[in-house]
């Protein structure tokens, strides 16, 4: 299916990625512009025949699906400037975080077909979060499509636009928080004595292991984790440790934030 994508920055570039990795897409079914040629030209190195479009238009005007992965703050003015175009616009997929399907219809031509979506930057590795909702205009056909596309990078799921922020909060900022968490692990094994690499390998497995073990079990995580918890052991002098440091409220904390973000940016 012919592809374009505005906006190959951090989102757009994994998520493009992932598609063409994953086979959901060929190289020269793909369509792409950004303001910095040198975005394009990266991609172009890693698969030759991807085209460059030479504006937005040009893009929409190639493709059946256009994806939108330009800054929250952009998106707005983007559909409405291809909307003046005339043509039909192809349908959309736009994974700005906190821009409503409402605000986005309401600057398209009427008809237009728009999909939310909210991916997480492991898409580019084809194990990302794709969460996304339609807009009024999106036919049984348009979804499938959409969810054809995203499939290929990950786990998708379809979502009550109400709930985008939340999963914004947790799922398209979670690497972030993954990240810091793999970091802090890993200074910890630095000052206990442990090589940096060393440290970083163990927290990483560690992490990717949990995760896999929660997926092939189906158990609880506190179920997991007892089983990890010896009776006066080293693990509950560790998780004692964490609840006094508030960590499972500072992540609660740190999502709730999130949203407030979100519901702010969406005011503007
Ligand atoms: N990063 C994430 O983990 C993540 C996760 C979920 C969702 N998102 C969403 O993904 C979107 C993109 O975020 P990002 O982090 O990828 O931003 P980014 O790295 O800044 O990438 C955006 C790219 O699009 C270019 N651009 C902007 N307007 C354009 C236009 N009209 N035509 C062509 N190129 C244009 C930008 O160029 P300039 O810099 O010159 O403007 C930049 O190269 C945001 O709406 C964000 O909410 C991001």
């Amino acid at each position: 299916m012919k592809t374009g994508i505005i906006g190959l920055g951090k989102m757009g570039g994994a998520l493009l990625r992932g598609m063409l990795k994953a086979g959901a897409v060929a190289p020269d079914e793909v369509w792409v512009y950004d303001h910095h040629h040198e975005n394009v030209q990266a991609l172009q190195e890693e698969y030759p025949g991807v085209h460059e479009a030479p504006a937005e238009a040009a893009a929409a005007d190639a493709v059946e699906v256009l994806i939108l992965a330009v800054k929250p703050h952009g998106i707005l003015p983007l559909i409405s400037s291809l909307s003046e175009q005339g043509a039909d616009l192809p349908l959309l997929i736009s994974v700005a975080a906190a821009v409503s399907l409402e605000d986005m219809e309401d600057c398209a031509s009427d008809g237009t077909r728009i999909v939310r979506a909210m991916p997480n930057t492991p898409c580019m590795v084809l194990a990302g979060v794709i969460a996304y909702s339609t807009g009024s205009s999106v036919t049984d056909e348009d979804e499938e499509a959409a969810r054809r596309l995203l499939s290929g990078c990950g786990s998708v799921y379809k979502v009550e636009e109400s709930k985008m922020n939340a999963v914004s909060a947790i799922s398209g900022c979670g690497p972030a928080y993954m990240f810091t968490a793999l970091d802090a692990l890993s200074d910890a094994g630095v000052a206990m004595g442990l090589p940096r690499k060393t440290a970083l390998e163990l927290a990483v497995g560690t992490m990717r292991g949990a995760a896999l073990m929660m997926e092939q079990t189906g158990k609880h995580p506190m179920a997991l984790r007892d089983e990890v918890t010896s009776p006066g052991g080293t693990t509950i002098a560790a998780l004692n440790t964490l609840d006094e440091c508030g960590f499972r409220n500072a992540w609660i904390q740190a999502v709730k934030s999130a949203v407030r973000r979100a519901e702010k940016m969406e005011e503007h």
